[in-house]
């Protein structure tokens, strides 16, 4: 119920068992969803999850303005920005790394988006404004707002909400190198989307970027321990900030050319851990660093990255970033005995850790991303006996964004709003309760919870939300109380942008 577990716990459910299975991937025949629909709606999706003042402009005309007090308990103009999930907590850690992704499916696949690029950098611009808002104070990153215990204790709108909107602050003496060097990652990978249609905002962002970066190199910290349990055990930083770091570092070379960077990252990615070791919920779970992309660990987006500009038809293997982003896909491939993810009988990618769909659309990013790459320096990939041409990651990829579309046993699109069956039910709190402008009368805290347990639709359609999905064995419930498997989050639909803007402009629909 719409109780402290709503969402608390959404990166640490467990999936258990393994599933060995070798499915032929893709091999279910249909027709092709409508992947420029899907795009539009993708996108539309942020305007959803927006806080603060609304524009005019504003699609999702179900929301109203929210949060409009946000960092006067500290002096500071904190409005706007995005809410992280179901919730109306702004978590800054992955909103940053929902920008980061954001930013990078435009700059790889904005000229496949037509009249939607628009709309795509709108989306990255109400992150970033927000993003400059929070870094304002030099040596001061405001690291999340809104106290999640508050919030999670109630199911209330974000238009009338009347839990504690706190500001958790990162400065000096209390560091927090994950979260200020994601936003450094964010400020950057925006600065390039933006130059070729603003420059000065673009260039506004990439000093900002620098500044940023800076801060979250020199005091080193966790935010797990400076701003404790408003954090952690929400949006804890299991495996450490170096890979931040490393991240910050490749956008703003990427952004900048400029040695430094380069020289930062050449230096320091051997102290990136090899091994990442998961806590969720209290068990262990290890695995090879180059092998996970998620808001906690960028590992294989920054060897994947990199690769772009270390990769040519002479380059040898042996470099450390095109070694582990080959090791990525063959940590994939369904065909590869290396493979460390498991699939559905149907053909869902899975990997441990709640609302499973975030690793198949990050991961399914990264393999387009990828093959775009090896494709420009004619290479492939070998995984032991097993050749891969940048069309198989392509494939792999396109088996992924098919079943999360419909083509999957359910028969059911993933994405609200996208085709004849989909979540009816979300773990989203506006989309449960009555509009704000159909009901203008408050709601207190408990007040949702008749609309929460209801058994019935949703009353407003969060459009474009993807959720978490089905369970291993293909099934779904379509229930709010499954939070793993009916709650949306922004860092699933950032890189599915990308992803659906490569299918819509190379499919023949
Ligand atoms: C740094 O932040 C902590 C906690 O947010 C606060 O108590 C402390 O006063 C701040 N230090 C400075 C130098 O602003
Ligand atoms: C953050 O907290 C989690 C949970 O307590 C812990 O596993 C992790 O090691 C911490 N991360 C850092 C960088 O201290
Ligand atoms: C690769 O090496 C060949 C032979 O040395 C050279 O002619 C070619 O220009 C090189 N290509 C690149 C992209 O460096």
């Amino acid at each position: 119920m719409g109780g402290k577990y709503c969402n608390a716990f959404r990166g640490l459910l467990v999936l258990a068992g393994t599933i060995t299975m070798m499915m032929a991937i893709g091999a279910r025949a249909a027709a092709s969803p409508d992947y420029a629909t899907a795009l539009s709606k993708c996108i539309l999706f942020f305007e959803g999850q927006r806080s603060g003042k609304l524009p005019s402009t504003q699609r999702i005309t179900w929301r109203g303005d929210s949060a409009l007090s946000d960092g006067s308990d500290i002096g500071m103009d904190l409005v706007g920005g995005y809410y992280d999930a179901g919730d109306n907590v702004k978590f800054h850690f992955p909103m940053a790394f929902t920008v980061t992704t954001l930013a990078w499916s435009v700059i790889e696949f904005g000229e496949s988006m037509g009249p939607e690029l628009q709309h795509a950098l709108e989306a990255v611009r109400w992150g970033t404004d927000y993003l400059l808002k929070a870094t304002s104070v030099t040596d001061v990153v405001i690291g999340q707002v809104a106290d999640p215990i508050g919030d999670h204790d109630c199911w209330e709108r974000p238009e009338d909400m009347d839990t504690p909107r706190t500001s958790y602050a990162i400065n000096q003496t209390h560091p927090g190198s994950e979260v200020s060097a994601e936003i450094a990652a964010a400020l950057a990978a925006s600065s390039i989307a933006f130059k070729g249609s603003d420059y000065q905002y673009s260039s506004a962002l990439l000093e900002r970027a620098k500044q940023v970066f800076d801060f979250a190199d020199k005091y080193r910290g966790s935010y797990n321990s400076s701003i404790g349990q408003a954090a952690c055990p929400f949006y804890c930083d299991f495996n450490g900030y170096m890979d931040e770091l490393l991240w910050g570092a490749a956008w703003l070379y990427k952004a900048t050319n400029e040695d430094g960077y380069w020289n930062y990252l050449r230096n320091n990615i051997h102290s990136l851990e090899s091994i990442v070791v998961r806590n969720i919920n209290g068990n262990s779970f290890v695995g090879a660093s180059f092998a996970e992309f998620g808001w906690d660990a960028k590992h294989a987006g920054i060897n994947v990255l990199v690769s772009q500009w270390v990769m040519n038809e002479n380059s040898s293997n042996a470099d450390p970033f095109i070694l582990n982003a080959d090791k990525f896909v063959c940590s994939i491939l369904p065909e590869s005995r290396s493979k460390s993810v498991s699939y559905s009988p149907g053909g869902l990618l899975f990997k441990p850790g709640g609302s499973n769909l975030q690793h198949a659309t990050a991961l399914s990013f990264l393999l387009v991303v990828y093959a775009k790459y090896l494709e420009v320096a004619k290479k492939v990939v070998r995984c032991d006996y097993v050749v891969a041409t940048p069309t198989r990651l392509i494939d792999v990829a396109r088996g992924q964004v098919d079943y999360i579309l419909g083509n999957n046993p359910m028969g059911m699109s993933y994405m609200v709003g996208f085709g004849r069956k989909f979540p009816r039910k979300i773990h989203h709190r506006g989309a449960t309760l009555p509009s704000i402008h159909a009901h203008p009368q408050k709601m207190g805290c408990r007040d949702g919870d008749y609309y929460f347990k209801r058994q019935g639709h949703d009353i407003n359609e969060l459009t474009g939300a993807l959720v978490g999905g089905p369970a291993e064995d293909d099934s779904f419930k379509d229930s709010r109380y499954d939070v793993g498997q009916s709650e949306p989050t922004t860092y699933m639909n950032s890189p599915f942008v990308g992803v659906l803007a490569y299918f819509r402009a190379t499919s023949s629909k």
